[in-house]
């Protein structure tokens, strides 16, 4: 599968490259051009190498995405093994045979990847480094894989076969590593070599698209920590937020510091309400049903809060045999720990009463 949105000149050295290694080591190839209309004519030489080589062509009407353009390349395919590569020669397809040989070994997906050791990056700026190697740290979670946002990948047919892919993300094989049917994973080093001719396609918008891909991925694999997560990611602004209302209520409007703290907690509750309401459960229920809802938890919740100190700081104070003069810090570690009890109970009634309605985000 070569995706290709204005390879011109880069196609038939591509072409040729893998052709040799594949004859070489005995290996049936078809390459799947999946071709967006490129302005350059890059569809039409495709079609005129097919003369040559064993090539397919898939015409899209314009440029829809790398994505999409590796799914239909998938469906358009005839064999058993699925390839995914760079027109732009940066994917060495001298890696195609010892790829494809692992895959015939038994491993059901392999990666070409730079972050193994013998892999490596040419010429890239220190800055794509970074990025780079901080978009493998923000997938830690859902993949043991050094290198997922690789573009080199082999797959048996049957990892992806009955699974649905969502097209959004560019970095197919994170999706297919998380949703695909794949057990047996394995990585082999490669050098990244940069393009020679012609530029990059994918710009700044990538960064967004490919944090928002995280984040669905973990909420696909990991529901619950991923809605925690944001329910705490949440509170915490929530709280930082009533402070400040706190703050201005006391230090300019100079109303009584209780009243000012009724206004800070309708005020940063509501916050709360808005973000989870429409980013993390995306809950339909009715908002004048749910608000109150909302708020009604949130008063429980203060409750058992101011309980739960109490019982901290005075029970189990006097059990613990502390004095009176250790009890500033102690009251503070007592409040983290009754915030943490708290926070959990208000997300667990939240979920299951406030946002019962909720389906999870399918695409
Ligand atoms: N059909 C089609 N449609 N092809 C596209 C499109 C599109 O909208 N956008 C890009 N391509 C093709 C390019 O022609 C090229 O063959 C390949 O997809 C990768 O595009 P590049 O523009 O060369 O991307 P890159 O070098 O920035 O990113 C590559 O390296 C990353 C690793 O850092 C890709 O391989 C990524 O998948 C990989 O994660
Ligand atoms: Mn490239």
């Amino acid at each position: 599968m070569v995706p290709t949105y204005n390879e011109k000149d880069n196609l038939e050295e591509l072409l040729r490259r893998t052709n040799d290694a594949c004859a070489g080591a005995g290996i049936e190839v078809e390459v799947v051009v999946v071709d967006d209309n490129s302005p350059d004519g890059t569809g039409a030489l495709a079609e005129e190498l097919g003369k040559k080589y064993n090539v397919k062509v898939v015409h899209r009407p314009g440029k829809l995405g790398l994505s999409t353009a590796v799914l239909d390349g998938f469906k358009a395919a005839s064999g058993d093994i699925l390839v995914v590569m760079d027109a732009d020669l940066s994917h060495p397809p001298e890696k195609l045979p010892e790829m494809i040989g692992k895959i015939n070994a038994g491993a059901d997906m392999v990666i070409g990847s730079r972050y193994v050791p013998g892999g490596k990056v040419e010429n890239w700026p220190i800055h794509r480094r970074l990025i780079s190697k901080g978009a493998t740290l923000l997938a830690r979670w859902l993949t043991k894989v050094k290198d997922p946002m690789s573009g080199f990948i082999a797959l048996k047919r049957s990892v992806v076969e009955g699974v649905q892919l969502d097209p959004v993300g560019y970095k197919i094989a994170l999706e297919i590593l998380v949703k695909g049917n794949v057990s047996k994973v394995e990585e082999v080093p490669i050098t990244f070599a940069d393009r020679k001719v012609g530029k990059s396609k994918l710009g700044a918008k990538v960064t967004m698209n490919y944090i928002d891909h995280c984040i669905r991925l973990y909420e696909y694999k990991k529901p619950w920590m991923a809605k925690y997560i944001k329910f705490a990611l949440i509170g915490g602004i929530g709280t930082l937020i009533n402070l400040a209302v706190l703050w201005v209520g006391v230090e300019i409007f100079v109303v009584h510091y209780l009243w000012a703290a009724v206004v800070a907690f309708i005020i940063a509750d509501t916050n709360n309400f808005i973000w989870n309401r429409w980013w993390n459960f995306r809950s339909k229920t009715k908002l004048r049903v749910q608000y109150p809802q909302f708020l009604w938890v949130s008063v429980d919740g203060l409750m058992l809060n101011l309980i739960l100190l109490k019982f901290l700081k005075e029970d189990l104070m006097l059990e613990l045999g502390l004095t009176e003069d250790r009890a500033s810090v102690y009251i503070l570690i007592c409040q983290v720990v009754a915030i943490f009890i708290v926070s959990t109970f208000n997300f667990f009634v939240n979920s299951f009463w406030t946002f019962d309605k909720e389906r999870p985000r399918k695409r």
